[in-house]
């Protein structure tokens, strides 16, 4: 269950967050729990979860391990603050900041490179939900990116799908729309890196997700996880996600 902070919270508040989270998910060892800050809250988040089985990710990691590339963090950075984890390709990176899916792919290798694990995004927009592109675009997201690893290192991600038409909207897919999509991904993974590597790799689903739709979703055999925005925000809130 991973938790995106986006560009919210500063230092102090991160403390706050996790002096209010921690006791709620002490005994919550069905999963594995990544909250993702930005930059700065680093140090506030690792401190704060240190000695528990909560990690810290990233929400973005430079392909290249230094140089001139003002505004990125790399992954020496990231695993040195004591971060475990990064997400590569959100929406909001591919929409905004001109993310691709071949940088997608460098940033995952790079991720892999220094043993961070990747939570890679993939999912269509409204117009290509409506123009019944769904399928064929999650295949070039998947074809031009993730296809570009080895098997070994397809092994050590994790992948969400997150339809950006459910992005921040309030408008959950439904169950069956996001297994169908699961299905749909896992079937790209199956041909290129096989049946084991299909029934082993984490999907999880990301838009919308809160405390009163996420137990039907995670009913759901396809979906083994949640990429968690605004509901991650509020201690209580994402606890009851985790606490499914
Ligand atoms: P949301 O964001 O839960 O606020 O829809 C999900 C995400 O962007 O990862």
């Amino acid at each position: 269950m991973a938790g995106n902070w986006k560009m919210y919270k500063t230092p102090a508040e991160t403390s706050a967050f996790f002096e209010k989270f921690r006791p709620l998910v002490e005994k919550s060892e069905h999963c594995e729990i990544v909250i993702c800050p930005p930059f700065t809250n680093f140090a506030a988040a690792v401190s704060a979860v240190t000695g528990t089985h909560i990690r810290i990710g990233s929400q973005n990691i430079a392909w290249a391990k230094e140089g001139a590339f003002t505004g990125e963090i790399s992954g020496a950075m990231l695993v040195s603050s004591g971060v475990t984890h990064a997400i590569v390709g959100h929406s909001e990176r591919r929409q905004y900041f001109g993310e691709t899916n071949a940088t997608v792919l460098k940033r995952t290798r790079a991720a892999l490179e220094l043993g961070l694990t990747p939570i890679v995004c993939v999912g269509e927009r409204l117009e290509e939900r409506e123009g019944g592109l769904t399928e064929e675009l999650l295949k070039i997201q998947f074809a031009e990116g993730i296809a570009g690893l080895t098997e070994h290192q397809f092994a050590k991600i994790a992948i969400a799908y997150e339809p950006v038409w459910a992005i921040g909207t309030g408008k959950t897919a439904t169950p069956e729309i996001a297994a169908d999509a699961h299905r749909a991904i896992r079937a790209q993974v199956r041909e290129k890196f096989g049946k084991d590597a299909a029934e082993a790799v984490r999907i999880l689903y990301g838009g919308s997700v809160k405390g009163d739709n996420v137990k039907t979703l995670m009913a759901q055999p396809e979906i083994d996880g949640t990429l968690v925005g605004g509901a991650s925000l509020d201690a209580v809130s994402f606890a009851s996600i985790v606490n499914f």
